[in-house]
């Protein structure tokens, strides 16, 4: 399965997803994540090699593609409408991260404008959620109600994540109290994409 992470806005957890996703696919089958973002964030996140699975660049993927099951593409934010198109028709799942910030979820509408006449394969994935307010519940609503895919599971505001990152590991490899917990979330992600 071909799955890439885009979104209109930077910052919202596409390389976080693209990581914890891989993470969650190579526990069913050889999985490689392609960093095709110029800053190069999943091949840092790799580079301590204690991730439990392969990240490459986009140039040294080529030759490695046929050897897995699973490809996960990382993408950078904003990308042109040509390539957002291409990236599109070339996966058989679009995941698009949006935080319930309100100007993320305006680029999230943005985004879907795009994919609506391409007919592809995508779903929204609510990200950095804070359980302190209602912002979730909110931007879960209006998705819901311009009845756009999204996924059942959706992905707490959690500093570990950004630990797990440094420390160069997925989140169920940090320890932290709530790792646990947080990874279920990615893992919940996960079946709803590959039960
Ligand atoms: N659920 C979360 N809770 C808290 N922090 C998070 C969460 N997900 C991601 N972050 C942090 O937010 C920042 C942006 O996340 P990430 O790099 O995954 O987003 P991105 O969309 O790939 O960004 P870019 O557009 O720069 O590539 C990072 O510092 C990351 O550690
Ligand atoms: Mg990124």
């Amino acid at each position: 399965m071909i799955i890439a992470i885009t979104a209109l806005k930077g910052g919202v957890g596409k390389t976080t997803t693209a990581i914890h996703l891989s993470a969650y696919l190579q526990q069913k089958a050889p999985t490689l994540l392609i960093d095709a973002d110029r800053n190069r964030s999943a091949l840092i996140w790799s580079r301590e090699e204690k991730l439990p699975f392969f990240v490459a660049s986009q140039a040294g993927a080529t030759n490695l593609i046929r050897k897995y099951t699973h490809i996960v593409i990382d993408t950078k934010a904003r990308p042109e409408a040509e390539e957002f198109k291409d990236l599109a028709q070339g996966s058989d799942l679009l995941i698009v991260p949006t935080t319930p910030n309100h100007l993320d979820l305006d680029a999230t509408f943005k985004a879907v404008e795009q994919l609506t006449p391409l007919n592809v394969n995508y779903k929204i994935l609510l990200t950095k959620v804070d359980a302190r307010t209602r912002s979730g519940e909110d931007a879960r609503r209006a998705l819901e109600e311009a009845q756009l895919p999204l996924f059942k599971a959706e992905i707490p505001l959690l500093v570990a994540f950004e630990r797990a990152s440094q420390k160069g590991v997925i989140i169920r490899d940090y320890s932290d109290p709530r790792s646990h917990v947080a990874w279920l979330r990615y893992k919940a992600v996960g079946q709803e994409v590959l039960p």
